[in-house]
């Protein structure tokens, strides 16, 4: 079946926030997160075109990180693995990385630029992908990239300026310099991506609030809607699927609740200049 469907170089299904439980009947805020879940990927694996990849910005377990949690991840990824999607995923402030790496062998095996953390590049024909894992300590919400890793992307930025750069961490960025329960290391992020002009998006999850807007250099921030539950009531759940442009990006929002307001809301985004 995987092989006869047609992919879609430039199209990726994001996600985040899926909030899943050992207990697969387990609800928070009024929903199952299970059965969101199975309803994102079903969509995703329905799209006419598959994707390239899917990606899932975090926060993957319910609350603690715990092992069972991940045993549900993993069995409730299959259905996308099976359709032929390469899986990227990352960690948020309510994963826990031992017990994350303990079910999903293939992410623990994988070749990766530092070896405690879960981050990595993926290349595509019209943009880099640089996933971070923003996850400093489980059930803390702030989050942290840290001084290696920071390193680590300013240098591969440095050597892959040949296309536009796409950020992927869990946590929001604080453009205010006091971060509260966003990213710590916001400045320090801030001050590498900034001035490097092939940066042109920031994608994270953690607000369970779907959005997008722009800094004061032009790099569009792009807050990702969970799978799971939202915080603000009438905000909506569900997955994004972005198209690569040759000069910016399309975001199609897919609603799990079809008669939300803003399902199918489709948000076009110009590249800064380089
Ligand atoms: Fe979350």
């Amino acid at each position: 079946m995987a092989a006869t469907r047609r992919v879609d170089e430039h199209s990726w299904a994001l996600l985040s926030d899926t909030h899943l439980a050992a207990d697969q009947q387990q609800v928070s805020h009024g929903v199952n997160m299970t059965a969101n879940f199975q309803a994102a990927t079903t969509g995703v694996c329905a799209l006419k075109r598959l994707p390239a990849a899917a990606l899932v910005c975090g926060d993957l377990a319910f609350t603690l990180g715990e092992p069972g949690d991940y045993t549900v991840v993993e069995q409730l990824l299959r259905p996308l693995r099976t359709a032929g999607l390469p899986l990227h995923l990352t960690l948020g402030n309510h994963d826990d990385r031992d017990h994350f790496w303990a079910a999903l062998t293939d992410a623990k095996t994988a070749a990766r630029p530092l070896a405690d953390h879960q981050a990595g590049l993926v290349r595509s024909p019209r943009a880099n992908w640089f996933i971070l894992d923003s996850l400093e300590k489980t059930n803390s919400t702030p989050g942290l990239i840290g001084e290696e890793q920071r390193s680590w992307l300013a240098r591969a930025l440095d050597e892959n300026q040949d296309k536009p750069a796409l950020i992927f961490a869990h946590h929001n960025l604080s453009l205010t310099g006091d971060p509260k329960s966003a990213m710590k290391d916001s400045d320090q992020l801030l001050q590498i991506i900034r001035p490097r002009k092939q940066v042109k998006a920031y994608i994270f999850g953690h607000t369970h609030d779907w959005g997008t807007w722009e800094d004061v250099s032009g790099i569009h921030l792009v807050n990702l809607p969970p799978t799971a539950y939202v915080f603000t009531p009438g905000r909506p759940s569900g997955w994004v699927q972005a198209s690569l442009e040759r000069r910016g990006i399309r975001l199609e929002l897919h609603c799990l609740d079809p008669r939300h307001p803003q399902a199918g809301q489709v948000v076009d985004l110009k590249w800064r200049a380089a």
